[in-house]
């Protein structure tokens, strides 16, 4: 976060504490608070805050009302008492067919240079649905496509010009502080068009990306290979 590109594309983030989720509720329509070492989706709860006078949890496949003050409490007892958490803004996705959906990059690093070799949007099952991991539901989309038909009208070509920078430059300056050679960054996409830097697995799952865009999964397979003879 002392980075000025990092912290331009990573959601306002802080441990969660009592006085973290005061704070970011006041300035935030919508956080969410996430396990700080986690995977699949798992353990995340969203707080959208209604009104004044009434907050939104909504964990797993529930949503329950709560009043402001209530709302640390109710949390707790959700969450698991041997992990950390982080609170984080939270980003009104963009969404498909009224379903919201986030952006999976895989950047490899061959000979020395970070390429971005696959792409796909992964749109959540539902409306409601607070996560889009492919393993609590979400489908993987051609990401060319899937930005043609999105319900904002926004402009596709920047948006993918957009992810493309961010994430070379997200995966060269995460390498600079971690031995990286592969890198699948979660990129959300606000309603407004703004790109965001939710996550970066050093082991991305990428089995089942290539039955949409073959041209790509031959660019990804071609530079593992690479890696393992170079
Ligand atoms: N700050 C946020 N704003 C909006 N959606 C979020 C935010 N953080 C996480 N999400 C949603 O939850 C999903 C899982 O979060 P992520 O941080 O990638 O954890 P995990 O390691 O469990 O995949 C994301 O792909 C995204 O759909
Ligand atoms: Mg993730």
């Amino acid at each position: 976060m002392k980075d000025p590109i990092m912290r331009h594309y990573v959601p306002d983030t802080d441990w969660f504490e009592v006085s973290t989720l005061q704070k970011m509720l006041q300035t935030y329509a919508c956080v969410y608070i996430k396990p700080d070492i986690g995977r699949k989706g798992t353990g995340i709860i969203r707080v959208k805050k209604l009104n004044d006078k009434k907050c939104e949890i909504s964990y797993q496949q529930t949503t329950s009302l709560s009043s402001p003050d209530k709302v640390y409490s109710r949390i707790q007892k959700i969450l698991n008492p041997n992990k950390k958490y982080i609170i984080q803004q939270g980003v009104d996705l963009a969404t498909y067919q009224h379903r919201p959906f986030d952006v999976r990059v895989v950047l490899q690093k061959p000979l020395g240079r970070w390429r971005a070799t696959l792409m796909s949007g992964k749109v959540a099952p539902h409306r409601s649905s607070i996560v889009t991991n492919v393993a609590k539901g979400a489908k993987d989309y051609n990401l060319y496509k899937l930005l043609k038909g999105i319900d904002q009208s926004l402009d596709s070509s920047a948006i993918m010009r957009d992810l493309m920078d961010s994430s070379h430059q997200i995966a060269q300056i995460l390498s600079s502080h971690f031995p990286l050679e592969i890198l699948g960054l979660d990129m959300g996409i606000d309603k407004k068009g703004k790109v965001w830097f939710i996550e970066a697995n050093t082991k991305p799952d990428c089995i089942g990306l290539e039955k949409f865009d073959r041209r790509l999964y031959r660019k990804y397979v071609n530079a593992k290979k690479i890696m393992r003879d170079g």
